[in-house]
């Protein structure tokens, strides 16, 4: 669960190239396109631009570079040609990156076109969740805080957290130890140490929380139909706090 400085370096290296993924998908506009088109576009820049590999291809039998989880799709959407991006829309693009041997995970929940103040509002929370439980990462701090500091900053926006997903671990494997739960209480769970990696991927609901999965398997929607967001980042524990191995070029912490 500790990983050494040379792993650590390796991460940050699978960290920035990941985060270079984003920034070339921020300069695209998704409006028209397929999902499946999306991921092309993805998995090409991935292998013929970083000269990496997307993680998630041959990972428990998926086939593609990313999940694109649109509106009610909370997580796992599965890229088609048929599912077109409209204006209006709200996506969740989530990505995962190998290069020598260790993993980074990140996902954005992009806005597509002109996107209706609720959904938009959704989608901000979601992101200032994410980082509420970031700035909770610091040796001596346990899993719980992070949990907590996501639940309270949601549920004070009246937004529910969907509990059947969850952050974790990762390094040469993308699911390692520990599971981090996006709800919890204070000063409960795991110590956080120094060289720890994990991720914080944080799903948030504007309705109830229940989830189902779809009979392709994979894809999981909200029960009530109502809109679900998304935001992921690969931290590590540091000496004296936390940094965001995923951070793309010109993000910074929102206040
Ligand atoms: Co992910
Ligand atoms: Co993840």
């Amino acid at each position: 669960m500790i990983k050494r400085a040379d792993e650590l370096a390796l991460m940050a290296e699978s960290g920035r190239l990941l985060a270079q993924v984003f920034a070339f998908l921020d300069r695209q506009s998704l409006v028209g396109m397929s999902t499946m088109q999306v991921n092309d576009l993805v998995e090409r820049y991935i292998v013929d631009e970083l000269a990496a590999r997307p993680a998630s291809k041959g990972q428990y039998g998926y086939a593609y570079a990313l999940n694109a989880s649109r509106n009610q799709v909370v997580c796992h959407g599965v890229p088609s040609s048929t599912e077109i991006l409209q204006s209006g829309d709200i996506v969740n693009l989530d990505i995962t990156l190998e290069k020598n041997g260790y993993i980074a995970d990140s996902s954005k929940t992009y806005l597509v076109g002109e996107v209706a103040p609720g959904a938009k509002r959704l989608v901000k929370v979601t992101y200032e969740a994410m980082w509420k439980g970031i700035r909770a990462v610091r040796p001596g701090a346990r899993l719980g805080d992070i949990g907590h500091a996501i639940e309270r900053h949601a549920s004070r926006h009246g937004y529910s957290i969907v509990r059947e997903y969850c952050g974790h671990g990762i390094g040469r494997e993308m699911h390692e130890a520990p599971q981090v739960l996006h709800w919890g209480r204070p000063q409960t769970g795991l110590v956080l140490r120094e060289g720890m990696t994990f991720t914080i991927e944080p799903m948030l609901n504007q309705g109830r929380r229940a989830v189902r999965t779809e009979d392709d398997g994979w894809t999981v929607v909200t029960v009530d139909g109502q809109l679900s967001a998304q935001f992921e980042h690969t931290v590590a524990v540091t000496r004296s706090g936390f940094r965001v191995l995923t951070l793309r070029p010109g993000e910074t912490m929102p206040a």
